[in-house]
């Protein structure tokens, strides 16, 4: 398409237009105020869920990398548990990969919690709590599912340069990564 400069002047001028309607306060205020739409198509909405993806996903991947490195005392002596070819170093990897995009997963628009019939212990909060405690604030949980990225890509530095100490010492900030969000997102501030 040939356009004139009249005509490009002219669609400057409505993309200008559309970005100031894009930014006004007042738009983006009754944006964050409805709940945002999911952006899974229904069918995947009970399959990908904040607890699936924990059950599913996050937890088995964070374990087998917490256990990839271990000391076990036995009568025997000690036994010890540590990466040392490719293939071990390569598992570790691609487990931290999971990790990373579960993450982004955790950060959809509008991502269910649970089952709305799932009932927790007294302690915890309700999957329906959770969603508006995400909801009153995207920002923060989107921090907090971005703190555990960063975490785990520095683990998938160490694992890139084989770094045995790096990797043991960046076990106990992944694991603060997942008890912030835990802390402020499922379990109730603790009664004084
Ligand atoms: C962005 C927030 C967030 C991060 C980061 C996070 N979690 Fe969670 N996790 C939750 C919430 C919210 C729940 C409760 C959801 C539910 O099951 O109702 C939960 C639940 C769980 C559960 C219980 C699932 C069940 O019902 O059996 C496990 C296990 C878990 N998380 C492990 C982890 C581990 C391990 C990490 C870090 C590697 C992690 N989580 C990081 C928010 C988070």
């Amino acid at each position: 398409m040939n356009t004139s400069p009249a005509q490009f002047l002219a669609l400057c001028t409505v993309l200008a237009l559309s970005l100031v309607t894009a930014v006004h306060p007042a738009v983006a205020q009754s944006v964050a105020q409805s709940a945002a739409p999911l952006l899974l198509p229904p069918s995947l909405a009970p399959q990908i869920t904040v607890n699936a993806l924990m059950k599913d996903t996050i937890d088995p991947a964070a374990s087998a990398l917490w256990t990839a490195v271990s000391y076990t005392a036995t009568v025997e002596g000690i036994t010890e548990t540590m990466p040392e070819t490719e293939e071990d170093w390569n598992a570790l990897r691609a487990r931290a990969d999971e990790l990373i995009k579960a993450g982004a997963l955790l950060m959809l628009p509008g991502l269910k919690v649970n089952d709305l019939s799932a009932v927790p212990p007294d302690f915890q909060y309700s999957p329906a709590e959770i969603e508006q405690l995400v909801q009153q604030d995207p920002g923060l949980w989107r921090n907090y599912a971005e703190r555990m990225q960063t975490t785990v890509l520095q683990l998938m530095e160490a694992i890139d340069r084989r770094d045995l100490v790096a990797y043991t010492e960046l076990g106990p900030p992944i694991n603060q990564a997942c008890e912030g969000c835990h802390g402020q997102y499922w379990y109730r501030p603790m009664p004084r």
